[in-house]
């Protein structure tokens, strides 16, 4: 999609490559529309992008919390703005064995990274439909192409999505609805320190694989290039991304390596 004049929802604005992405098309989009819960973060970030003479609209919401997914729909619906694009970055990850995390900690995962994400699809995509087209991305991750150690439901929640937008697309060719889904490597951002543990806290680490990771605003560059291409699948990364191909050519190799993975 030509991001020039478009409007651009954007959730996970605040930090890492969500604010990252935001910064880059407010250089050619007309209007960001920016979501997470840190107010003050979407407004220093609306800040960032006025500077690019872009127009921005702040729409605070918990992807936790469907009623105020709703409230900051109806808002901009009632603004008069019609969202061209939506782009879904927000979403946390997991630092916890299977053996020991109860429930309600995989279901948080599930709130934020699938129905907060799908639930704001979901009401944007009537829409897109009426006004004859648009694009939607969904972050995904390399461990939304295969299992990974103290990631079990932040990896199903992944796959999760992949599942919803490949349906979603299959059904909308005829209206025009185009979708991609961003699947990240290791990028240099919060996620970690982010992370939910075994108790449903914050992990509060920033690991070495995302210290070491690819610059967010690199990653951002890369992502914007192949969504402006409508890329089906943007695979974003440093080595780590040959990981999906060895899941899916030998997986043998997957297996391997996957069990010998250390706690962190
Ligand atoms: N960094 C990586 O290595 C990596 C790898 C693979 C996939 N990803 C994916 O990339 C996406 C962006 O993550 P990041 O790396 O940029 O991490 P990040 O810096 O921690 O950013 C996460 C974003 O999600 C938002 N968010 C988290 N919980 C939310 C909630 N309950 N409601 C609304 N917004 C919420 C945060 O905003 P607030 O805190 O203000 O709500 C923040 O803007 C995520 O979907 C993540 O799974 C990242």
């Amino acid at each position: 999609m030509q991001f020039k004049g478009k409007t651009i929802w954007i959730t996970g604005a605040t930090s890492g490559i969500g604010k990252a992405v935001a910064i880059e098309l407010s250089k050619e989009a007309g209007h960001l529309i920016l979501s997470g819960r840190n107010e003050e973060a979407l407004h220093e970030v609306k800040v960032n992008c006025e500077q690019n003479n872009c127009k921005v609209t702040v729409a605070p919401f918990d992807l936790g919390d469907t009623d105020s997914i709703e409230a900051a729909f109806k808002k901009i619906q009632k603004s008069g703005l019609k969202t061209d694009a939506l782009y879904n970055f927000g979403g946390i990850s997991q630092r916890a064995l299977v053996s020991e995390t109860p429930l309600f900690v995989d279901r948080k995962l599930f709130e934020v990274n699938y129905f907060g994400t799908i639930a704001l699809t979901k009401l944007v995509l009537p829409e897109m439909i009426k006004n004859g087209g648009g694009h939607l991305a969904a972050t995904s991750s390399l461990v939304g192409k295969f299992g990974f150690p103290y990631r079990s439901s932040y990896s199903a929640s992944k796959h999760a999505l992949h599942g919803f937008f490949e349906s979603l697309l299959a059904e909308n060719k005829a209206n025009n609805i185009k979708v991609s889904m961003i699947i990240p490597g290791f990028i240099n951002t919060n996620i970690s320190v982010n992370a939910v543990d075994k108790e449903g806290k914050a992990h509060g680490k920033l690991d070495d694989n995302q210290a070491n990771g690819m610059p967010a605003d690199v990653c951002a560059r890369i992502i914007c290039k192949k969504l402006k291409k409508d890329k089906k699948e943007i695979l974003v990364g440093k080595k780590d991304k040959v990981m999906v191909h060895i899941r899916r050519f030998i997986p043998a190799i997957y297996y391997h390596l996957a069990s010998r993975v250390k706690p962190m």
